[in-house]
């Protein structure tokens, strides 16, 4: 079949759906997932396709991952801050990166890790006072952003935090501005105009077209990359972390994070060559970026849910305490069991990353109709994750949905809030970690009385809470 015969999302304008995209975004990905598992969209001139069933996603994202890359819009817009770190690059590069960084980020390794994920939340359990007003969701941030910085560089008091975390912040803001804009599609336009004519120009104009596809990798179409704020905040980024780089190679420290493993990571394909600098620093910014604002938002959504259910709460209680005062000190997932649930259900709920894009290496046949090589497609997380015949009552909070026996009987591609496939996060067992053990070592010390109003999501570069989650610390005094 032709893509032709695929259901139109309703409420294009004269540009297609960007305006959607920019407005309406989670009702209008919650919409095209009743037109069925395939649905086209228009952003301008150009088509794209939502996949919306746990099938054809995994057909996609698993079966025939070799004929699909990221879209070219993600590689663009993160250019400047991850460049061709592990989320951004392609082909070889990335197959070499993701075998070099898997060891970090396996189960044995992420035990040494529980250390940072509890103590950051001990530090926030003792910052916080009796009676304070805060925001969880800053909150979150601060110990996410604190743990990562642990892991990553072994910054024990991670000073850093705040500036690195300011100009992260100015970067994301950024890139969040800029999705799903016209200008996005003008400059990958302009990047596969430059694709086409490869091999069909004369000798003397091929050197252009290369230079031209070249530099069409960087942002240089879209509107405030000059910002002197957004400047500002990218060379704080590149210089902090160069200089921890810097440090680490000069006092070849026998550290333990993932930093230095970076550093002296060996790959065959290399010839027992280790990365460049640029490389360790483009890794070590994907890391930083794409391991905590999810984790951060995850974790306040499980507060909200948490505020507004008193059963699930009291079963997330019981597990902290039966910690000792300290809560989980090492990972023992038989222990954190229904804690967990509570993460997956948020995740579930308020999947971070709402949308996976992919753009067709070649012809490929998905779901039954064929698309040719170039075609965008994007699987939208968040409106599967919506699906009443996925997630029967799909608003209602549920962590039972995530008990063994109901995991079991659905599609394993119906819950796919890490992605899925070889593409699939790289740091989802440290994230699956790092929530309960977070969790239960703040609820084994305090209690947060979350004020009762509804929270919205909203799309930042993940799904946050708008506004923040706002409660009151209450200090348990059962310590
Ligand atoms: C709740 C927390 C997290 C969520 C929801 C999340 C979500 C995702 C998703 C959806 C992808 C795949 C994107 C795609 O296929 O298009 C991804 C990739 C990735 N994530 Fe995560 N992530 C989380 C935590 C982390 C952590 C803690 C780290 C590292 C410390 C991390 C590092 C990465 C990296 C490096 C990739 C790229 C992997 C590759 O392409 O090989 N993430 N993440």
């Amino acid at each position: 079949m032709t893509p032709t015969s695929i259901p139109v999302a309703p409420g294009d304008n004269l540009l297609g759906h960007g305006h959607l995209f920019q407005d309406d975004r989670l009702p209008f990905f919650r919409r095209v997932t009743d037109q069925g598992d395939l649905v086209a969209a228009r952003m301008v001139h150009r088509s794209f396709y939502f996949v919306n069933g746990p099938q054809v996603a995994h057909e996609m994202l698993v079966e025939k991952a070799r004929s699909f890359e990221k879209s070219p819009g993600i590689r663009i817009l993160l250019h400047d801050l991850a460049g061709q770190g592990l989320f951004t690059s392609e082909g070889d590069l990335w197959r070499r990166q993701r075998r070099l960084l898997s060891p970090l980020f396996h189960p044995t390794q992420l035990q040494t890790y529980v250390g940072a994920m509890n103590g950051e939340a001990l530090r926030a359990r003792e910052r916080l006072k009796e009676g304070e007003r805060t925001d969880l969701a800053a909150e979150m941030t601060r110990i996410a952003m604190s743990v990562v910085g642990r892991a990553l560089f072994d910054a024990r008091t991670f000073d850093e935090a705040d500036e690195l975390g300011e100009a992260l912040t100015v970067a994301l803001g950024w890139v969040n501005d800029r999705m799903a804009t016209p200008y996005m599609t003008l400059q990958v336009s302009a990047l596969e105009m430059t694709e086409y004519l490869d091999g069909k120009l004369p000798p003397w104009l091929e050197d252009v077209r290369a230079r031209a596809r070249a530099a069409l990798d960087a942002p240089i179409l879209m509107p405030g990359r000059n910002d002197p704020t957004v400047v500002k905040a990218l060379e704080v980024l590149d210089k902090r972390i160069q200089a921890i780089i810097d440090d680490r190679r000069a006092s070849h420290a026998d550290r333990k994070d993932l930093l230095t493993r970076l550093l002296y990571a060996r790959d065959a394909d290399l010839g027992g060559e280790g990365m460049s600098d640029k490389q360790v620093r483009d890794e070590a910014n994907t890391l930083f970026i794409a391991g905590h604002e999810t984790t951060a938002t995850a974790l306040a959504w499980s507060f909200y849910l948490l505020a507004r259910d008193p059963a699930a709460r009291a079963k997330v209680q019981a597990e902290a305490d039966a910690f000792g005062p300290e809560g989980p000190t090492s990972y023992d997932p038989e222990k954190l069991a229904y804690t967990t649930r509570v993460f997956k259900e948020a995740l579930r709920l308020y999947p971070p990353v709402i949308v996976l894009p992919r753009r067709a290496l070649e012809r490929v046949e998905i779901g039954g109709h064929t698309f040719p090589e170039r075609t965008l497609l994007f699987v939208n997380v968040y409106g599967m994750h919506h699906r009443k015949d996925l997630f029967p009552d799909p608003e209602r909070f549920d962590p039972d949905r995530f008990s063994p026996e109901n995991e079991a009987k659905r599609h394993k591609s119906a819950w796919v809030p890490f992605g899925v496939g070889p593409r699939v996060c790289i740091g989802n067992h440290f994230a699956l970690m790092e929530g309960p053990v977070v969790l239960a070592t703040l609820m084994r010390g305090l209690s947060f009385e979350v004020e009762p109003q509804d929270v919205e999501p909203e799309t930042f570069t993940t799904l946050r809470p708008k506004g923040g989650i706002w409660a009151r610390v209450r200090r348990r005094s059962a310590l």
